[in-house]
């Protein structure tokens, strides 16, 4: 975007005026919107399949039902991202999320390295909050343009994920806590 920032301008484009760059920025923060809506969608899409084995990993039956329940949100999640589109008077479009598969890759890592070690669960927990940060950037930012273009029932839609999504995060801080003050009671 940069890039097309630093193009040199028309003269053509001078004379469209004010009223015309504001089209121009609209349209493309609304292409934008539209690009950001399916790589948070696909997010969440691949998170439903890879929470499963986070929940099967965890050994903290505290940790293993936050894992379900945010199971549970995710779906959610995603019919309110259709939702979000529909309001628009638009449908979500495929995309891959690379960040995504990266971060349920490190979380598989984790499964597979800390299979037997006493910080499994410290690892699930970090691996999943670095999903939860990823997640709270993207709905975030979409809010926050909603608003901009001023779709108020997408940023009702979005603010909803978005408490839920710092809900998660919040109750895998908790979750960390509670194991540690655990072991140094037991130490
Ligand atoms: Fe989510
Ligand atoms: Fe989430």
């Amino acid at each position: 975007m940069a890039v097309r920032r630093a193009k040199k301008r028309t003269s053509t484009d001078r004379n469209r005026g004010e009223s015309g760059e504001q089209n121009e920025m609209s349209t493309e923060l609304h292409d934008l919107f539209l690009e950001e809506l399916a790589d948070i969608h696909n997010a969440e899409q691949q998170l439903t399949k890879a929470l499963p084995k986070l929940a099967k990993a965890a050994q903290n039956p505290e940790l293993r039902e936050a894992f379900e329940t945010h199971l549970e949100e995710t779906q959610n999640h995603i019919s309110r991202l259709e939702q979000v589109a529909k309001s628009l008077g638009e449908s979500i479009k495929r995309k891959k999320c690379a960040a995504m598969e990266g971060l349920v890759e490190e979380g598989e890592e984790i499964i597979d390295e800390l299979e037997d070690s006493a910080a499994l669960d410290a690892g699930l927990i970090l691996a999943a909050q670095k999903v939860e940060h990823y997640e709270i950037a993207s709905y975030g930012g979409l809010r926050a343009w909603a608003q901009l273009m001023g779709h108020d029932e997408a940023v009702d839609l979005l603010q909803e994920t978005l408490d839920e999504e710092k809900l998660a995060d919040e109750k895998l801080n908790q979750i960390a806590e509670n194991a540690a003050n655990q072991e140094a009671r037991q130490e």
